[in-house]
Order: C-alpha cells, then structure tokens, then sequence
C-alpha cells in the first residue's frame, strides 16, 4: 500500500495532449470496468490536483479537458462581441443540444428546458404547480435540503399538506420502500416526489416501482435525478415520470452551472413558470427559458461533455464507478468498528456510498483523512446518519482509493 509520501499522482497535462482523441476511447475489443490502461487514459484527460485527492464528486465534478477547451472557445469567441456571438452565433447549438440532452434522459426536446441545476428545475416546478390547500404531496426525509425547503415553503404560503416517508438507511428491499410511499398516500394526494439517488448515502430507490404504484393511485411523479442523470442507466419514458430535473455538473461533468429540467408534455401548459414568461400557460417548454442573461459558453460546452460520456458509454461508466466504490467499501467493511449506511448491492447503489465509526463524530473522520492524506470527502450529518460520503468519479484510481482505506483503518483504529 502506498503512504502519503511516495503516492504518485499523475499529471493530466503530462500524458496526452489537451486535444482530447476519441478514438483512444473507442476501443475494438471490450473495455471493463478493470482495464486500468483504459481508465488511466479517462484519468489523464482531468487535472489531477497534487494537493488534494477529490472524493467528493457527489457535490460537484471537474470537467475533462476537452468539456474545458470547449468552454473556453466558447468563452473568447462571445468576447468577441458577446450579443453578437453569444446570442445569435453560439445559440444556434441549442437545439441540437436539447435534443442530444433529450435522446439521453428519455424524452422528447419539446419537454426539456436547459437551466442552470437540479434547484433551479425543481424549484420551478414545485413553485408552479397549481396546488391549493389540503392538497397532498409525499416526500421523504432523504429528500435534497432544497427541495424539501421549497415543499415546506409551498406548504406555509399555500397550505398544502406534506407527508413524509422515512427509510432505514442502507434499505435493501424494494418492496418495503414501496410499501413505505404506498402508506403515505390518500385520496387527496396530488404528486408523489422520488429523489432517485440519495445524496446523503448513495441509496437508489426504486423510481419505476414507486412511480407506477403512485400513478396507479392517481398521483403525479417528480424525479429528482441530480444524482441519477448519467450515473446509472435508465431513461425518463421507461420510469414514467411526470416532472423532473437534473444538473450536468455533476456525472456528466460539464460546465458549472449548468441543468436540465423535464414536464410531461401534456402538464407544461399549467406549470407557471417561476420567471415570468410573454405565455405563462402555454404548453411549449421554452417558457421556461425566460431567465435573463446567462453564460451561453458553459451551456453549450455540455455538447462536449456528453462526447466524453458517450466514448466511454453509459454501462461501461456505471460499472467502474460501481467498482471504485465496492473497492474501497469492500476492504472496510468488516472492521469492527465501521458502518456503512450504503447497500453494496447492484439495484441499491452505483458510485455513491458512506460509511460511519462507532463512536467517532462525521466530522471528526472527514477532519483526520483530510489533514493526514488530503483526502476530500463530504460530511453527512441528517435524521439518523453521521457518516462521510465518498464519490469518486471516473478519474478516480484505486491507489487513491489505497490511501483512503489506510486512513480510514488508521482512523477507526484509534
Ligand atoms: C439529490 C440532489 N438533488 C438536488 C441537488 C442540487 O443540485 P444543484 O446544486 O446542482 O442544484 C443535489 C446536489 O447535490 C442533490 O444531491
């Protein structure tokens, strides 16, 4: 195992050019999620910080070099003339765009809005929603901070009525989550909410299940797939949602600042839009798009990001990430003291996954791996966790992932 001192990090800049080539990705032979000549080529397309080892993916990812040289093309030629170049050159990408972001999470272009992130989608539609008093909504206590504030905030101005679902986290069977949504609901409730990958352990619930029970019961569906989008493999049309929102800054590592938001096309026409637009009742999602100036040069990097994805493929990605995290958890897991709040099996979890020690405050844990071997994780502290979560993404290597075992062991030891 390797210590902090001889730890070799690689510099993204030293091994390839910063034109990115595809077809180094493309292999003809197929490439597991344990080719490690594969992943290191993905590794050497991202700037690995000699000063840090980032564990936490989760909040936000770095963008490969090329979704950066994309970025910054885009940054100078606006500059050039920024209503010119910003607004009627680079902005004829946008429809090409929304339909490539659409063909990726399963519907159609007519019901995305490209925005900013997962809050911002979500909130629009939550805030938009013609919901009256008394009116039901079911949610979970895992549910995003910011969505459960704007659910608490509608229920304060509006007086809807929440329901909260509560889990027992790691949860590891689908019918009890199920179960759990299904007792929550009653004839007055109007939309169920699924957050479709924990933040807080990584958990994946089961959205088509919940969703199909919901709809059974005469609820509308909201997904928020912040976490999901390009993380596992899944599409919108098979889930049978009706509302839902992502950020590409996260597992499609584009731009900062940059989501998608999707409404069945038949709920678009009463979503008022949170900024207002010329026809707020009308059913064309691009009312949605009415938010003032913003940086067109990141949004349309994201063109760039979902290249990188593709070459290295949906599947191929959510294995390896699925690997990383058996990885490190696999080699901790059994320590006396140790306990991890993330399922290890398939259907319950992908790259995700936080463990806690007996006795040890969160903080405590992400404090000692941080100033003993710069390893930046993610405190989670909520309802009954207090654990770190690790993220890797796809530049992530298993000697990182060495050092994090040993200060993990280190660290529960003590
Ligand atoms: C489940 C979930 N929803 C929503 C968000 C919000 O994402 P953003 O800050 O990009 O809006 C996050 C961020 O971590 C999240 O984990």
């Amino acid at each position: 195992m390797l210590s902090r001192k001889n730890f070799i990090y690689t510099s993204a800049l030293g091994v390839l050019p910063l034109s990115f080539a595809p077809s180094l990705l493309r292999c003809s032979s197929p490439v597991t999620s344990l080719d490690e000549n594969f992943w290191q080529q993905i590794r050497s397309q991202f700037i690995i910080s000699k000063d840090l080892i980032n564990l936490n993916n989760g909040g936000v990812s770095p963008q490969p070099l090329p979704v950066q040289k994309a970025h910054e093309e885009n940054l100078k030629l606006c500059n050039n003339g920024p209503s010119f170049y910003m607004w009627r050159q680079l902005d004829k990408q946008r429809e090409p765009l929304r339909q490539r972001l659409a063909n990726t999470f399963g519907c159609a272009p007519t019901e995305l809005a490209i925005n900013r992130n997962t809050t911002e989608g979500l909130n629009t539609i939550i805030a938009g929603l013609p919901l009256k008093a008394g009116d039901e909504v079911v949610l979970s206590k895992y549910d995003y901070p910011n969505m459960m504030n704007a659910w608490k905030q509608r229920a304060t101005r509006d007086g809807i009525v929440l329901k909260w679902v509560d889990f027992q986290l790691p949860e590891e069977d689908e019918n009890t989550v199920v179960a759990k949504f299904k007792a929550a609901i009653t004839s007055r409730t109007k939309l169920v909410h699924i957050t479709h990958i924990l933040n807080w352990t990584g958990q994946i619930l089961p959205a088509k299940k919940i969703a199909a029970m919901a709809r059974q019961a005469g609820a509308e569906v909201l997904l928020d797939a912040s976490h999901s989008f390009v993380h596992i493999d899944y599409k919108l049309s098979d889930l049978d949602v009706d509302y839902a929102a992502a950020s590409l800054h996260k597992w499609l590592c584009a731009p900062f600042g940059t989501g998608i938001m999707y409404i069945r096309k038949e709920k678009i026409a009463k979503v008022w839009p949170a900024f207002s637009a010329p026809l707020p009742e009308d059913d064309n999602i691009g009312k949605f798009e009415c938010i003032g100036t913003r940086s067109f040069a990141a949004e349309m990097a994201a063109a760039a990001a979902l290249d990188f994805h593709e070459n290295i493929g949906m599947n191929r990605k959510t294995e390896r990430l699925r690997f990383l995290k058996n990885y490190w958890c696999n080699a901790i897991k059994d320590l006396p003291k140790v306990k991890l709040y993330t399922s290890l099996r398939d259907e319950f979890s992908a790259g995700i996954a936080t463990f806690g020690i007996a006795g040890k405050d969160a903080g405590e844990i992400e404090n000692y791996l941080l100033k003993q071997y710069n390893i930046h994780t993610s405190v989670v502290k909520h309802e009954a966790l207090n654990g770190v979560r690790i993220s890797p993404n796809v530049y992530t290597s298993t000697r990182e992932l060495d050092l994090l075992i040993k200060g993990i062991k280190e660290f529960a030891a003590s």
